[in-house]
């Protein structure tokens, strides 16, 4: 990092928020609860777009089956009374070693959505990071919602556009940028082409029965944007860019991105750089030398390549390469707070989650968001007990049991 987040970067307290948080009384008791109450909430269209994976959702099954692989190994008779699970991310506390993920049209869920999450996020007391492809902009999260708040950074095919999206991004106080390097072209996710599914979002004769057998969805965020501000579209990009959204070849996908890009946006940026989407310890290694402070092991979720290894299967490799320089981080299928744990275990310093708190915000805005994060943090707590953890210091490799072999040790 070339100088120190604090500086620039505006972390808001609690006084500032506005409105005493609620408890959502929705019964969820894990994300697959919360999944199952976003499924009835939303249209069919939206749904599968949050939820899918692309191609023939190789991905998304070997992500959660490379985490399934690894067992516990737990250390008994540890006093784990005074156990925690805080950490600090780029010198800054944060109460659990997570953060939530950049989701494109998270604001499509929820009137406001992203809004709704980052305060969520706040209150856990966790970064929320904004996508370059949300609904809300990126001022107005800044403005309305509090926390700390991260930027994740598309790079446009118009260079100098994306600089002055970075502008903007330092204006507004955001602490850390973190750069997508994982999707030169458009995902091919054949399902949003048999749901009629677009963005920005369109009713069409496609998807008129599904919008319209939800009510709640249709009067509560659909209708609601309509009559505050017209289509809900992505309102970080630049007006030019807006009017070309749904037009073939996509604005919003740039295949000349290469690692020059990545020095200049050093240069460009002095918060913490986190670059996402890396699933080799080469790539790894090169994006500390241009500079990067972290990256985040990431096949996106499972919605870009599909035929990509999980991110599981290569954070050791990749911790083992640059895990004392650098903070290496991961996404990806993470749905129980033992998922993390065992993430931390090979190395992680944190770990993300995209579509769990999404699921969260589509059924109960900041309230449901909240639920989903604070059924992580008690799962957390509980895998943190169970193995006899009390702190995250405790937590290494030793703990861990990869099919019938013992987990690999450092290099
Ligand atoms: C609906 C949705 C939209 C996403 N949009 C973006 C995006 O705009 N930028 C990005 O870098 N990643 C995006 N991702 C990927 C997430 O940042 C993250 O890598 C992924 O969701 C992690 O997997 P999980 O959802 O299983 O936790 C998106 C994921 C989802 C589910």
């Amino acid at each position: 990092m070339q100088e120190s987040s604090t500086t620039q970067s505006r972390v808001f307290t609690s006084v500032e928020r506005r409105a005493v948080p609620r408890t959502s009384p929705v019964k969820a008791y894990n994300i697959a609860d919360l999944r199952l109450a976003a499924r009835r909430a939303l249209p069919r269209g939206l749904f599968e777009f949050v939820d899918r994976g692309t191609e023939n959702e190789y991905a998304l099954r070997s992500m959660r089956a490379a985490i399934e692989r690894v067992g516990f190994r737990p250390r008994v008779l540890v006093d784990v009374s005074a156990r925690t699970q805080k950490t600090s991310l780029f010198g800054i506390p944060a109460d659990m070693p997570l953060a939530v993920a950049p989701t494109g049209a998270a604001g499509l869920l929820w009137f406001d959505g992203e809004i709704e999450i980052a305060r969520a996020a706040a209150r856990a007391n966790i970064p929320f990071t904004l996508s370059t492809a949300s609904i809300v902009s990126l001022e107005r999260v800044a403005d309305e919602a509090g926390g700390r708040l991260w930027f994740q950074l598309y790079m446009f095919p118009d260079r100098q556009l994306s600089y002055e999206l970075v502008d903007r991004v330092r204006s507004a106080g955001y602490e850390a940028l973190i750069v997508t390097v994982d999707t030169p072209v458009t995902p091919n996710r054949e399902y949003n082409r048999h749901n009629g599914f677009t963005l920005p979002m369109r009713i069409n004769r496609s998807n008129a029965l599904d919008v319209a057998c939800h009510p709640r969805w249709l009067f509560n965020v659909f209708a609601r944007y309509m009559l505050h501000s017209g289509i809900p579209t992505l309102e970080n990009y630049p007006e030019s860019m807006k009017r070309r959204l749904d037009q073939a070849p996509s604005p919003l996908k740039n295949d000349s991105v290469s690692w020059d890009d990545l020095k200049e946006l050093r240069k460009r940026w002095n918060g913490p750089l986190i670059v996402k989407g890396i699933l080799r310890a080469d790539d790894a290694q090169r994006a500390r030398e241009c500079g990067a402070d972290a990256l985040i092991v990431s096949n996106h979720g499972g919605r870009n390549l599909d035929a990509s290894v999980p991110p599981f299967a290569v954070l050791p490799e990749i911790v083992d390469k640059v895990g004392t320089s650098m903070d290496v981080m991961i996404d990806g299928g993470l749905q129980r707070g033992s998922d993390i744990v065992k993430a931390l275990a090979i190395g992680a310093k944190c770990a993300f989650v995209g579509r769990a708190p999404l699921w969260g915000v589509a059924v109960d805005g900041e309230a449901g968001a909240f639920l989903a994060l604070d059924i992580l943090r008690t799962e957390i707590d509980r895998v943190l007990a169970f193995t006899g953890s009390p702190s995250l210091q405790a937590v290494d490799r030793s703990l861990l049991h990869l099919d019938d072999t013992n987990f690999p040790a450092p290099q």
